[in-house]
Order: structure tokens, then C-alpha cells, then sequence
């Protein structure tokens, strides 16, 4: 990623007025759908019930990035920082910002399972609450009385809503069940509002109100290849509920986990994927810490690089990844290099919420120099 002046992002074109709606066609598969003035074409899908792949919502993941075949967009939010110039010079766009000045002709990819899924808001009770890691509490909530269940996909997140009106985007870290329970994984960030209440003050019978399920990070089962998971820190929890998933199918697709963390300590529910992989002669499972001091005797490293050491030719795989954003601007271009094709490259990357990256961007603070998720 690099740094990109919203000054220079004016792009040239046949505007119309503001009154105007423009059309969004997406190539593949010839739906189209319309944009109200100022709307980014990730809104107007959603409100449209077409589903476009995204994670962060603020431009610096990439996991929405498109190719534009035909016309004009803007970038009046936050800048298009997941684009490098040559993405850019190659009409790749970002969806969760780009906003239409004329109809545009896209190159998308659809994620069609999780369309029918009807996002809302509910009241959620806090009903455990314990320490996982030093830094990491876990949560399980059900819906408070009279609540309906969240239907779902494993792998999708909630933004928890903030008596402020902001929100903060979590992963599930189970699959649906029959009584609706949800559970989280919060890893405290030094400094941040919300992980330090949850991890300080809040207990159970407490209330939360959460909005979703958001995110397109779920399982692809249109396809036989080998899967690999690798998750950084709490990057686990989403990636917990898909291997579920895949093992509740009774998939017979090798699968290979890898989890990354600092130390030893941090790979809060190793025994389990331990035990997945004592149980299933299909699955694998790799711990990697990358402080050798805390490594207690197991690999060290990046976890990337031990996928990479293991698996340098990824054409024939499915990866999905999920955890801190160093770890997914790392890997990205490593799996592509190695033969991966972009469109079997599934991700969550943990960055902070919308409003602060944007205040952060806005404030031209290097995001990377902060202390990210
Ligand atoms: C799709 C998705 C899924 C996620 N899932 C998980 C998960 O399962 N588990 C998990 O632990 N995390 C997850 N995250 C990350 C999580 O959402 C963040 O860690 C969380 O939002 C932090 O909230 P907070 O209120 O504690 O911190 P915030 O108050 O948002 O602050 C975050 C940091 O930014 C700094 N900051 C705040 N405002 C500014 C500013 N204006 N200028 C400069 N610095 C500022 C703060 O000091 C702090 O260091 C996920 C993120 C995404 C996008
Ligand atoms: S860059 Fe658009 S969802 Fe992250």
C-alpha cells in the first residue's frame, strides 16, 4: 500500500448533476443496480441485495478491490490507500469508497451465499465472559428477550453499536446456532475505547447492541482443492468457525491450519486445533510464534513465510486468512507471487474501525505506524 494525496484522486469525466442516479453494471454476471448521488457503489449494492466483497469499509484492505471497465468515479471520502500506483494505472478501484460520476461497467466478483441475508440490528445479553490470553477476553452472547436470531454465514462479523453512534467491527467465532449464541474473541488494543471497557468493566448479564452479519469472509464450497487457513492473532476467530464448518460437512478436502501469534501464550485455543488435527486424517495443523524467546518449542517465524516454506506453489489451493493488517499487507502479494490466483485469496484484515481510520487518514497520520489490531 502507498500513501495516496486525495488532492490528486480528481478524475475527469461527463458528470452529472447531483439529482442524477448513475447505473452500476457488473460484467460477469450482467446485474446491474443504481447509485444515489454521493453513495459508494459498496452501499448502493447493498441496498440493492448484491453481494460485493468487503472487510474494513475505510480503503486500506483491499478485499474489495474491482476493475473498472467503463466510466468515472471519485474518491470524496478516504482515499484509495489499498491501491499502489500500478493498481491504479490498471483501472483497479475500491469499491467501499469509490463513488460514481457517470454509469460505470465493472469487473467484480459476486459472493452470492451471503445475499439473502438480511442485515439488521438486535439486542444482544452478555452471558460469559473469561480471560482467553493476557490480552485476548473471550464473549458469548445471546439475544436479549424478544430477539430474533441472527441468520448467518460462519466467518461473518457484527459491529458492535457504541452509545456514541460509532461501531466496532467484530468476528464470530462460531458457526449459527439453534439459540443464536454468538462468540467473540477481543483482543484489548492499547488506547481504544471499546477493547478497554470490554476487557475492564463489562460482565455478564451486561446489554450490547450489534448490527449485522457483515462481511464476505465465509466459506466457498464450490470447490474441491486443498484450503489453507491462516490466522493472525485473534485472525482465529473467523477462521475457527469456517474450519468448524468445513468440519461439520465432513469435507474431504486437505486442510492445513496455520495460526501466528508473538508468543506461545497467544495461541489461546491451540489444544483445540490440535485436537481437529489429532482427530481428522485430512487436516493439519502448524503453530508459529514469532518471538523466539516465547517460543516454548514450537516454529518460529512469520506465519506467512511458514506457509510459503510449506506450500511455494499455492495454484491448486483456496487460502483464507484473517487477522492484524501487517500480516495481510505481508502476505497478500507473497500468495499471488506464488501462484495463487487473487480470486481464491479470501480475507478479514483487523483494521480499526471506519471512523477512526478515517479521523486517522483525515489527521494524514501514517496508519502503519500506528499500533494496529
Ligand atoms: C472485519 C473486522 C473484524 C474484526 N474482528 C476482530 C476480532 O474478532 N477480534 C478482535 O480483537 N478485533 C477484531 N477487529 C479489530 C477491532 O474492530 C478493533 O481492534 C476495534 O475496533 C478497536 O476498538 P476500540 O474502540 O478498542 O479502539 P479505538 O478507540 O477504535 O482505537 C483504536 C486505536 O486507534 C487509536 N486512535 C483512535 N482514534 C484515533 C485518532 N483520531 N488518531 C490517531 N489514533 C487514534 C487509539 O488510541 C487506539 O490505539 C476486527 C476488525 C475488522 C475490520
Ligand atoms: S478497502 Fe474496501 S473494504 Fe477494505
Amino acid at each position: 500500500m502507498i500513501p495516496v494525496d486525495r488532492t490528486r484522486i480528481v478524475v475527469r469525466g461527463h458528470r452529472r448533476d447531483n439529482a442524477h442516479v448513475f447505473k452500476v453494471t457488473l460484467k460477469t454476471s450482467g446485474r446491474q443496480f443504481s447509485v444515489v448521488a454521493g453513495e459508494t457503489v459498496l452501499e448502493a449494492a447493498q441496498r440493492a441485495g448484491v453481494a460485493l466483497p468487503y472487510s474494513c469499509r475505510a480503503g486500506v484492505c483491499g478485499s474489495c478491490k474491482a476493475t473498472l471497465l467503463d466510466g468515472r468515479c471519485e474518491y470524496p471520502r478516504n482515499p484509495p490507500l489499498a491501491l499502489n500506483a500500478d493498481e491504479q494505472a490498471h483501472h483497479a478501484v475500491l469499491l467501499c469508497q469509490a463513488v460514481p460520476v457517470t454509469d460505470l461497467l465493472l469487473e467484480a466478483r459476486e459472493v452470492t451465499s451471503v445475499e439473502d441475508i438480511a442485515r439488521r440490528q438486535l439486542g444482544m445479553v452478555v452471558t460469559e465472559k473469561w480471560p482467553l490470553a493476557p490480552d485476548v477476553t473471550g464473549l458469548r452472547l445471546l439475544p436479549a428477550r424478544g430477539e430474533r436470531r441472527l441468520k448467518r454465514l460462519p466467518g461473518q462479523y457484527v459491529d458492535v453499536l457504541l452509545e456514541d453512534g460509532k461501531r466496532r467491527p467484530f468476528s464470530i467465532a462460531n458457526g449459527p446456532q439453534a439459540d443464536g449464541m454468538i462468540e467473540m474473541h477481543v483482543r484489548h488494543v492499547a488506547g481504544g475505547g471499546f477493547t478497554s471497557w470490554v476487557s475492564s468493566t463489562l460482565k455478564p448479564g451486561d446489554h450490547l447492541r450489534v448490527e449485522g452479519p457483515l462481511g464476505t469472509f465465509v466459506p466457498r464450497e464450490d470447490s474441491e482443492r486443498a484450503m489453507i487457513f491462516m490466522a493472525g492473532g485473534t485472525g482465529f476467530a473467523p477462521v475457527k468457525a469456517i474450519v468448524e464448518h468445513f468440519i461439520a460437512l465432513g469435507t474431504r478436502r486437505a486442510i492445513q491450519v496455520y495460526w501466528g501469534a508473538r508468543v506461545a501464550g497467544d495461541l489461546y485455543l491451540r489444544a483445540l486445533a490440535e485436537r481437529w488435527a489429532g482427530e481428522l486424517p485430512n487436516l493439519a495443523f502448524h503453530a508459529v510464534v514469532s518471538d523466539a524467546d516465547g517460543a516454548a518449542g514450537l516454529r518460529t517465524g512469520l506465519v506467512h513465510e511458514a506457509v510459503l516454506a510449506d506450500q511455494p506453489d499455492l495454484s491448486g489451493h483456496d487460502l483464507y486468512m484473517s487477522g492484524p493488517p501487517a500480516m495481510i499487507d505481508a502476505a497478500h502479494p507473497r500468495f499471488l507471487a506464488a501462484g495463487l490466483p487473487e480470486e481464491r485469496l479470501y480475507y478479514d484484515s483487523f483494521e480499526y474501525a471506519p471512523d477512526v481510520l478515517a479521523q486517522i487518514i483525515a489527521g494524514r497520520a501514517g496508519i502503519h505506524d500506528l499500533p494496529l489490531p
